[in-house]
């Protein structure tokens, strides 16, 4: 049950990803992920070489599944860099987030053989790197993790499913078996998981971390340009809040200076409720710290015993 294109696609056993964290997902997270059968992710957002090669050959000392290296196209000189060291190294599998790589890189990946699965915010944004040659798109809506659009999951999957003819996986907002089941009725091939696995055995995440995410509420994320300069969903700090706040009042200039200022000075701060972390509101249902094993074996067989009981509902 639940072998999908994305399987054959990408030679795993369950069509479920892991995608890429910066922060939050480190060699030992992505190889357990792919022992597991599912595609763990690695990724390079502010990483040199160096920490990418030294990564690609843990990860490869773990496991012998394929596994994928995420590409967040900040510039053109990062973005060839890391083509490079994918090319050079047979990496199987390049996942791009955030913005477009551009279709020279596009092609120079899929010219090596490297599968490329692309992650995107809107139905124009799928249609271009379909365009571009790319093998697969992950949909994701505005409940993710990390860099984030405005439109949600529940409308964007069957939007981009119309839209394209490659595989399509659902992510943002996808932490158990009835939300994985949500998104093979919605049209998707696979769903993608960052936040869920961040709360493993498994994840790099801190312990103060992991404590907040079993703690979170649903509306204990909120969305800030103050981390990157983009819009990224993260935990709901004290400091990142009173940021959005002064902008949605249209404070004046030197305040909101100041409270970035603030923000800038909180980033690595030891202090509990002021460590930055990117993460979605799928956070608000997670209560444990499982095994990937074990997160990926309950999803897999809890959705099959879900997706047996489904032709009783549809006859009630
Ligand atoms: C802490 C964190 C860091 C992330 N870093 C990246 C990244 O470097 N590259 C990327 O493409 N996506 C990144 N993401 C997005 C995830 O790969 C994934 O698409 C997203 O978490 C899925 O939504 P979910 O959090 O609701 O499961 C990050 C997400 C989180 C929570």
């Amino acid at each position: 049950m639940f072998h999908t294109a994305i399987c054959d696609l990408l030679s795993i056993r369950y069509p479920i990803l892991q995608g890429a964290m910066q922060g939050g997902g480190g060699v030992d997270l992505v190889a357990a992920v792919s022992e597991a059968g599912g595609l763990g992710v690695l990724p390079t957002f502010g990483g040199t070489d160096g920490k990418l090669r030294s990564d690609i050959a843990a990860v490869r000392e773990r496991t012998s599944r394929p596994f994928g290296v995420n590409i967040m196209p900040m510039g053109r000189g990062i973005t060839e860099r890391c083509v490079g060291t994918c090319i050079e190294l047979g990496v199987p599998i390049v996942t791009t987030g955030r913005a477009d790589p551009g279709e020279e890189a596009v092609r120079k990946l899929k010219d090596a053989g490297i599968k490329v699965v692309s992650v995107i915010p809107t139905v124009e944004h799928a249609r271009r790197m379909e365009g571009e040659g790319v093998d697969a798109v992950v949909a994701s809506g505005t409940e993710a993790g990390g860099h984030v659009g405005t439109v949600a999951t529940m409308p964007l999957v069957p939007m981009v499913v119309d839209a394209v003819r490659i595989p399509v996986v659902a992510g943002g907002g996808i932490g158990d078996a009835r939300g994985m089941l949500a998104a093979f009725a919605l049209g998707a091939s696979g769903i993608q998981m960052g936040t869920r696995f961040m709360a493993t055995v498994e994840s790099d995440m801190n312990a103060w971390g992991q404590e907040q995410l079993v703690a979170m509420r649903e509306t204990d994320t909120l969305v800030t340009r103050s981390m990157t300069g983009a819009t990224v969903r993260c935990i709901r700090t004290p400091e990142i809040a009173a940021y959005e706040e002064a902008l949605a009042r249209h404070a004046p200039e030197a305040e909101v200076t100041e409270l970035m200022r603030a923000v800038r000075a909180s980033r690595n701060e030891e202090k509990p409720l002021r460590r930055q972390s990117a993460a979605g509101q799928i956070a608000g249902m997670i209560r444990d710290v499982p095994t990937v094993k074990d997160l990926i074996e309950g999803m897999v067989g809890e959705a099959a015993r879900l997706a047996r009981r489904l032709p009783a509902i549809a006859d009630a």
